[in-house]
């Protein structure tokens, strides 16, 4: 039995993306239990046992274990990352069929343990299968939450960083829509230090539009060239959903860009979206519209286009 007010987290597949998210809530001790599952026990039991070992270095110990559905009845949060992860050459959406088999079974045994909290997904094409993990467990809407954007903005800010020479704390702007190859940078509303970048493009010489541009186009593609290199990318999202976990626990209500359900936000409905939202321990508390220009809103609406094709021909 779960000692009250005690914050649990599970994690479903320990692959690369899960373990990595497994160090990361362990290293910043953002929940006091942890349990790993996979349909290899040995290899979460074997998380398990690795991650107990480096306890005593963690800001606080986090209770850690490899377990079973069960073990979902009393948790705050599941974050699911279990499937199958593209291959080089693959785009995320390639990935629909396989991964909604195995979410479809997933869901079910989280939702049979009496799980009654929150759902964040990470597997890929994401937004699909947060839709999914929303039609399947039947829990609100503000419950299920994909890490959508999330990922894409921080590699952006990164990116901005770097240019304007500036910590990326303080650039603000987002990427939204697909997480994958129809997403689009908001130029509009993006701001370094509360100055909008596109104001710093016209004043300054050295910045150019091409640069911002080519700086876009290496977020978008960023987990292909990761792909290529090294076959998968983990440490970024992981610490993007340990991220997520934090605000929720903590009741933050911080603006995140994590998928969302739109039900009329942004002109779009039915669909599950990387959109600003804030966060607190209900989930997600509210949609942050910004009001994108016509070429950003044109490309949302052909994001959203993509995303409810695939779900009108797998849910309907
Ligand atoms: C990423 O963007 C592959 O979705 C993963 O890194």
């Amino acid at each position: 039995m779960k000692k009250e007010n005690v914050n649990r987290v599970v994690l479903i597949g320990a692959g690369a993306v899960g373990s990595s998210y497994a160090f990361a809530m362990l290293n910043q001790a953002v929940a006091e239990e942890f349990v790993i599952i996979d349909l290899n026990e040995d290899k979460a039991t074997g998380d398990a046992m690795d991650l107990n070992h480096g306890k005593v270095f963690a800001p606080n110990p986090t209770r850690t274990w490899a377990g079973t559905y069960q073990d979902c009845k009393d948790a705050e949060i599941v974050c699911i990352s279990a499937g199958a992860n593209q291959q080089p050459g693959e785009t995320r959406l390639d990935l629909v069929k396989k991964n909604l088999a195995i979410f479809q079974k997933i869901v079910s045994e989280v939702m049979a343990s009496g799980f009654n909290g929150i759902f964040i997904v990470a597997t890929n094409p994401v937004d699909i299968l947060t839709y999914a993990t929303w039609k399947f467990s039947g829990l609100p809407k503000e419950r299920v939450i994909g890490s959508g954007t999330i990922l894409d903005s921080s590699r952006f800010r990164y990116l901005l960083g770097e240019y304007f020479d500036v910590t990326p704390s303080n650039i603000h702007a987002n990427i939204i829509g697909e997480h994958g190859d129809t997403e689009l940078p908001v130029w509009s509303h993006a701001t370094v230090g509360g100055v909008p970048i596109l104001e710093l493009v016209e004043r300054h010489e050295e910045y150019k539009v091409e640069d911002l541009e080519e700086i876009f186009i290496n977020v978008r593609d960023a987990a292909y060239h990761i792909i290529e290199k090294k076959g998968a990318t983990y440490y970024g999202i992981a610490m993007g959903l340990t991220r997520m976990t934090k605000a929720i626990l903590n009741n933050e209500n911080v603006i995140l860009t994590v998928s969302a359900y739109l039900n009329g936000e942004y002109g779009t409905e039915d669909v599950y979206m990387g959109v600003p939202a804030i966060v607190n321990r209900k989930g997600i508390r509210d949609i942050v519209e910004v009001s994108l220009n016509e070429k950003e809103q044109q490309l949302f609406d052909h994001s959203a286009a993509v995303l409810k094709d695939i779900l009108t021909a797998n849910f309907e």
